[in-house]
Protein backbone atom coordinates (compact mmCIF):
# COMPACT_ATOMS: atom_id res chain seq x y z
CA UNK A 1 0.00 0.00 0.00
CA UNK A 2 1.35 3.56 -0.74
CA UNK A 3 2.53 5.29 2.46
CA UNK A 4 0.11 8.50 1.60
CA UNK A 5 -3.30 6.28 1.90
CA UNK A 6 -4.84 3.67 4.75
CA UNK A 7 -6.63 0.74 4.16
CA UNK A 8 -9.47 2.06 2.89
CA UNK A 9 -12.94 1.26 1.84
CA UNK A 10 -13.51 1.36 -2.02
CA UNK A 11 -16.15 1.22 -4.42
CA UNK A 12 -15.65 0.49 -8.14
CA UNK A 13 -18.42 0.32 -10.64
CA UNK A 14 -18.33 -2.03 -13.81
CA UNK A 15 -15.97 -4.60 -11.76
CA UNK A 16 -17.05 -7.55 -13.42
CA UNK A 17 -14.70 -7.76 -16.12
CA UNK A 18 -11.69 -5.66 -17.84
CA UNK A 19 -10.36 -2.31 -16.22
CA UNK A 20 -12.83 -2.80 -12.94
CA UNK A 21 -11.98 -6.55 -12.31
CA UNK A 22 -8.41 -6.07 -12.39
CA UNK A 23 -8.59 -3.11 -10.44
CA UNK A 24 -10.46 -5.08 -7.76
CA UNK A 25 -7.60 -7.50 -7.59
CA UNK A 26 -4.73 -5.07 -7.43
CA UNK A 27 -6.67 -2.71 -4.49
CA UNK A 28 -7.45 -5.99 -2.67
CA UNK A 29 -3.98 -6.75 -2.67
CA UNK A 30 -3.47 -3.90 -0.95
CA UNK A 31 -5.26 -4.68 2.03
CA UNK A 32 -8.18 -2.23 0.77
CA UNK A 33 -11.95 -3.46 1.56
CA UNK A 34 -14.06 -3.57 -1.74
CA UNK A 35 -17.70 -2.70 -3.03
CA UNK A 36 -17.94 -4.17 -6.35
CA UNK A 37 -20.97 -3.68 -8.94
CA UNK A 38 -22.06 -4.25 -12.18
CA UNK A 39 -24.76 -5.81 -14.17
CA UNK A 40 -23.43 -8.99 -14.29
CA UNK A 41 -23.70 -10.36 -10.76
CA UNK A 42 -22.35 -14.17 -11.44
CA UNK A 43 -18.79 -12.73 -12.52
CA UNK A 44 -18.57 -10.41 -9.14
CA UNK A 45 -19.96 -13.83 -7.13
CA UNK A 46 -16.58 -15.48 -8.92
CA UNK A 47 -14.52 -12.75 -8.97
CA UNK A 48 -15.20 -12.04 -4.43
CA UNK A 49 -14.34 -15.70 -4.29
CA UNK A 50 -10.91 -15.07 -6.06
CA UNK A 51 -10.16 -12.16 -3.95
CA UNK A 52 -11.12 -13.46 -0.92
CA UNK A 53 -9.20 -16.64 -1.67
CA UNK A 54 -6.41 -14.81 -2.64
CA UNK A 55 -6.31 -12.34 -0.20
CA UNK A 56 -8.82 -13.16 2.73
CA UNK A 57 -9.95 -9.08 2.09
CA UNK A 58 -13.89 -7.79 2.61
CA UNK A 59 -15.42 -7.54 -0.50
CA UNK A 60 -19.18 -6.59 -1.12
CA UNK A 61 -21.16 -7.06 -4.39
CA UNK A 62 -24.15 -5.23 -5.75
CA UNK A 63 -25.84 -6.18 -9.11
CA UNK A 64 -26.45 -2.19 -10.61
CA UNK A 65 -26.94 -0.69 -14.18
CA UNK A 66 -25.88 2.32 -14.56
CA UNK A 67 -27.67 3.54 -17.62
CA UNK A 68 -30.58 3.16 -15.18
CA UNK A 69 -30.32 6.15 -13.88
CA UNK A 70 -33.04 6.14 -11.05
CA UNK A 71 -31.87 3.25 -9.44
CA UNK A 72 -27.98 4.50 -9.13
CA UNK A 73 -28.45 6.33 -5.76
CA UNK A 74 -30.51 3.84 -4.13
CA UNK A 75 -28.55 0.55 -4.78
CA UNK A 76 -25.17 2.63 -4.47
CA UNK A 77 -26.50 3.99 -0.74
CA UNK A 78 -27.64 0.38 -0.16
CA UNK A 79 -23.81 -0.68 -0.63
CA UNK A 80 -22.44 2.18 1.25
CA UNK A 81 -24.40 1.52 4.11
CA UNK A 82 -23.63 -2.44 3.94
CA UNK A 83 -19.83 -1.41 3.83
CA UNK A 84 -20.57 0.87 6.79
CA UNK A 85 -19.35 4.07 4.52
CA UNK A 86 -17.05 4.45 1.70
CA UNK A 87 -14.08 6.47 1.11
CA UNK A 88 -13.65 6.15 -2.54
CA UNK A 89 -15.97 5.31 -5.38
CA UNK A 90 -14.46 4.70 -8.55
CA UNK A 91 -16.86 5.24 -11.59
CA UNK A 92 -15.39 2.93 -14.07
CA UNK A 93 -18.76 1.59 -15.66
CA UNK A 94 -18.92 1.88 -19.56
CA UNK A 95 -19.37 0.65 -22.70
CA UNK A 96 -18.12 1.13 -26.40
CA UNK A 97 -18.96 0.18 -29.74
CA UNK A 98 -17.78 0.91 -33.36
CA UNK A 99 -20.48 3.53 -34.60
CA UNK A 100 -20.64 5.36 -38.17
CA UNK A 101 -22.24 8.85 -38.62
CA UNK A 102 -24.90 8.57 -40.49
CA UNK A 103 -25.37 5.33 -40.94
CA UNK A 104 -28.08 3.47 -38.77
CA UNK A 105 -25.74 3.57 -35.43
CA UNK A 106 -27.83 6.39 -33.83
CA UNK A 107 -29.55 3.86 -31.09
CA UNK A 108 -26.19 2.55 -30.15
CA UNK A 109 -24.71 5.67 -29.76
CA UNK A 110 -27.39 7.45 -27.51
CA UNK A 111 -27.06 3.99 -25.10
CA UNK A 112 -22.73 4.51 -25.25
CA UNK A 113 -24.29 8.49 -23.91
CA UNK A 114 -26.42 7.30 -21.66
CA UNK A 115 -24.09 4.40 -20.03
CA UNK A 116 -21.03 6.68 -20.26
CA UNK A 117 -22.72 9.70 -19.46
CA UNK A 118 -25.57 9.79 -17.56
CA UNK A 119 -24.83 6.58 -15.58
CA UNK A 120 -21.13 8.19 -14.70
CA UNK A 121 -22.49 11.43 -13.54
CA UNK A 122 -25.68 9.85 -11.44
CA UNK A 123 -22.96 7.65 -10.04
CA UNK A 124 -20.88 10.90 -9.44
CA UNK A 125 -24.23 12.47 -7.91
CA UNK A 126 -24.59 9.48 -5.43
CA UNK A 127 -21.15 8.96 -4.61
CA UNK A 128 -20.93 13.29 -4.01
CA UNK A 129 -24.11 12.95 -1.49
CA UNK A 130 -22.22 10.45 0.55
CA UNK A 131 -19.31 12.25 0.81
CA UNK A 132 -20.86 15.70 1.82
CA UNK A 133 -22.59 13.90 4.89
CA UNK A 134 -19.05 12.29 5.87
CA UNK A 135 -17.45 15.54 4.99
CA UNK A 136 -14.68 13.69 3.20
CA UNK A 137 -14.29 11.59 -0.01
CA UNK A 138 -13.04 10.70 -3.41
CA UNK A 139 -13.94 10.51 -6.48
CA UNK A 140 -12.45 8.99 -9.64
CA UNK A 141 -14.04 8.65 -12.75
CA UNK A 142 -12.41 6.71 -15.62
CA UNK A 143 -12.56 8.71 -18.77
CA UNK A 144 -10.01 8.19 -21.70
CA UNK A 145 -7.67 10.01 -23.77
CA UNK A 146 -10.62 9.74 -26.46
CA UNK A 147 -11.48 13.01 -24.31
CA UNK A 148 -8.54 14.58 -25.55
CA UNK A 149 -8.21 12.62 -29.31
CA UNK A 150 -11.33 12.20 -31.82
CA UNK A 151 -11.04 9.25 -34.04
CA UNK A 152 -13.21 8.14 -36.63
CA UNK A 153 -16.02 5.69 -35.97
CA UNK A 154 -16.04 6.56 -32.40
CA UNK A 155 -18.10 9.68 -32.31
CA UNK A 156 -20.25 9.32 -30.26
CA UNK A 157 -17.41 6.97 -27.51
CA UNK A 158 -15.41 10.24 -27.71
CA UNK A 159 -17.75 12.21 -26.87
CA UNK A 160 -19.11 10.34 -24.20
CA UNK A 161 -15.98 10.65 -22.40
CA UNK A 162 -14.87 14.19 -23.05
CA UNK A 163 -18.37 15.56 -21.36
CA UNK A 164 -17.33 13.02 -18.61
CA UNK A 165 -13.80 14.45 -18.36
CA UNK A 166 -15.09 18.02 -18.37
CA UNK A 167 -18.16 17.29 -15.65
CA UNK A 168 -15.90 15.27 -13.18
CA UNK A 169 -13.22 18.83 -13.63
CA UNK A 170 -16.14 21.03 -12.76
CA UNK A 171 -16.91 18.19 -10.13
CA UNK A 172 -13.39 18.85 -8.94
CA UNK A 173 -14.19 22.54 -8.40
CA UNK A 174 -17.34 22.58 -6.08
CA UNK A 175 -16.27 19.51 -3.94
CA UNK A 176 -12.47 20.43 -3.50
CA UNK A 177 -13.95 22.99 -0.89
CA UNK A 178 -15.85 20.75 0.77
CA UNK A 179 -12.77 18.49 1.59
CA UNK A 180 -13.74 15.61 -1.31
CA UNK A 181 -11.58 15.14 -4.09
CA UNK A 182 -12.07 14.22 -7.58
CA UNK A 183 -9.40 12.31 -9.89
CA UNK A 184 -9.70 12.05 -13.85
CA UNK A 185 -8.14 8.88 -14.83
CA UNK A 186 -7.50 8.85 -19.11
CA UNK A 187 -6.53 5.12 -19.97
CA UNK A 188 -4.83 4.95 -23.37
CA UNK A 189 -5.15 1.44 -24.78
CA UNK A 190 -5.28 -1.13 -22.14
CA UNK A 191 -6.14 -4.85 -23.42
CA UNK A 192 -10.06 -5.89 -22.41
CA UNK A 193 -12.96 -6.63 -24.18
CA UNK A 194 -14.65 -3.17 -24.24
CA UNK A 195 -15.19 -2.81 -27.97
CA UNK A 196 -16.94 -6.15 -29.99
CA UNK A 197 -14.37 -7.27 -32.60
CA UNK A 198 -11.54 -5.06 -31.70
CA UNK A 199 -8.05 -6.73 -30.16
CA UNK A 200 -7.23 -3.87 -27.99
CA UNK A 201 -4.47 -5.25 -26.89
CA UNK A 202 -3.22 -4.79 -30.83
CA UNK A 203 -3.70 -1.35 -30.45
CA UNK A 204 -0.60 1.07 -30.24
CA UNK A 205 0.98 1.27 -26.41
CA UNK A 206 -1.53 -0.83 -25.99
CA UNK A 207 -0.67 -2.86 -22.03
CA UNK A 208 -2.28 -5.58 -20.20
CA UNK A 209 -5.62 -4.94 -17.55
CA UNK A 210 -3.42 -5.76 -14.62
CA UNK A 211 -0.26 -3.37 -15.54
CA UNK A 212 -2.81 -0.49 -16.01
CA UNK A 213 -4.72 -1.80 -12.89
CA UNK A 214 -1.64 -1.31 -10.89
CA UNK A 215 -0.64 2.13 -12.02
CA UNK A 216 -4.46 3.44 -11.85
CA UNK A 217 -4.28 1.83 -8.08
CA UNK A 218 -0.87 4.10 -6.94
CA UNK A 219 -2.46 7.16 -9.00
CA UNK A 220 -5.77 6.46 -6.36
CA UNK A 221 -3.78 6.05 -3.41
CA UNK A 222 -2.18 9.47 -4.37
CA UNK A 223 -5.15 10.92 -4.96
CA UNK A 224 -3.58 12.39 -8.26
CA UNK A 225 -6.03 14.71 -9.83
CA UNK A 226 -5.52 14.05 -13.05
CA UNK A 227 -3.27 11.34 -14.97
CA UNK A 228 -2.97 9.45 -18.13
CA UNK A 229 -2.19 5.77 -18.05
CA UNK A 230 -0.05 4.10 -18.79
CA UNK A 231 1.88 7.12 -18.05
CA UNK A 232 4.25 6.06 -20.58
CA UNK A 233 4.22 6.46 -23.89
CA UNK A 234 0.89 9.09 -23.21
CA UNK A 235 2.70 12.16 -20.64
CA UNK A 236 4.57 12.80 -23.28
CA UNK A 237 2.37 12.44 -25.81
CA UNK A 238 -0.39 14.24 -23.84
CA UNK A 239 0.09 17.78 -25.54
CA UNK A 240 -0.18 16.23 -29.28
CA UNK A 241 -3.36 14.85 -28.77
CA UNK A 242 -6.23 16.87 -30.15
CA UNK A 243 -3.52 17.47 -32.67
CA UNK A 244 -3.08 14.69 -34.79
CA UNK A 245 -4.11 14.86 -38.36
CA UNK A 246 -6.80 13.04 -39.82
CA UNK A 247 -4.73 11.20 -41.98
CA UNK A 248 -3.37 9.37 -39.59
CA UNK A 249 -6.34 7.87 -37.73
N1 LIG B 1 -9.90 -0.64 -22.42
C1 LIG B 1 -9.48 0.54 -22.83
O1 LIG B 1 -8.57 0.65 -23.69
C2 LIG B 1 -10.08 1.79 -22.26
C3 LIG B 1 -9.52 3.02 -22.63
C4 LIG B 1 -10.05 4.18 -22.10
C5 LIG B 1 -11.10 4.13 -21.22
N2 LIG B 1 -11.65 2.94 -20.86
C6 LIG B 1 -12.78 2.94 -19.96
O2 LIG B 1 -12.56 2.03 -18.91
C7 LIG B 1 -13.83 1.59 -18.40
C8 LIG B 1 -13.81 0.07 -18.26
O3 LIG B 1 -13.75 -0.50 -19.57
P1 LIG B 1 -12.99 -1.86 -19.89
O4 LIG B 1 -11.99 -1.57 -20.93
O5 LIG B 1 -12.57 -2.52 -18.63
O6 LIG B 1 -14.17 -2.67 -20.62
P2 LIG B 1 -14.98 -3.98 -20.20
O7 LIG B 1 -14.07 -5.10 -19.92
O8 LIG B 1 -16.03 -4.14 -21.25
O9 LIG B 1 -15.65 -3.56 -18.81
C9 LIG B 1 -16.72 -2.68 -18.75
C10 LIG B 1 -17.36 -2.83 -17.39
O10 LIG B 1 -18.45 -1.89 -17.31
C11 LIG B 1 -19.62 -2.60 -16.91
N3 LIG B 1 -20.80 -1.99 -17.51
C12 LIG B 1 -21.06 -1.78 -18.82
N4 LIG B 1 -22.28 -1.24 -18.95
C13 LIG B 1 -22.80 -1.13 -17.71
C14 LIG B 1 -24.02 -0.66 -17.19
N5 LIG B 1 -25.00 -0.19 -17.97
N6 LIG B 1 -24.21 -0.67 -15.84
C15 LIG B 1 -23.24 -1.12 -15.04
N7 LIG B 1 -22.07 -1.60 -15.45
C16 LIG B 1 -21.85 -1.60 -16.78
C17 LIG B 1 -19.42 -4.04 -17.37
O11 LIG B 1 -20.12 -4.92 -16.50
P3 LIG B 1 -21.52 -5.62 -16.83
O12 LIG B 1 -21.55 -5.91 -18.31
O13 LIG B 1 -21.48 -6.85 -15.98
O14 LIG B 1 -22.56 -4.64 -16.40
C18 LIG B 1 -17.92 -4.22 -17.16
O15 LIG B 1 -17.66 -4.63 -15.85
C19 LIG B 1 -14.89 2.13 -19.35
O16 LIG B 1 -15.47 3.30 -18.82
C20 LIG B 1 -14.08 2.47 -20.59
O17 LIG B 1 -14.69 3.48 -21.37
C21 LIG B 1 -11.16 1.77 -21.38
Amino acid sequence: MNATMNASTIVITGASSGIGRALALELASRGHTLGLTARRLPLLKTLRAEIQAAHGTRVEIAALDVSDTDQVAPRLGKLFATLGGADVVVVNAGINAMTQVGKGTLAQELQILQTNVAGAIATVHAAAAHFIERGQGHVVGISSIAALQGVPKQAAYCASKAAFAMYLDCARMELGRKGIAVSNIRPGYISTDLVDGVDIGKLPFAVSAEKGACEMADLIEKRVPDAVVPAWPWKLMRPALGHIPTRFL
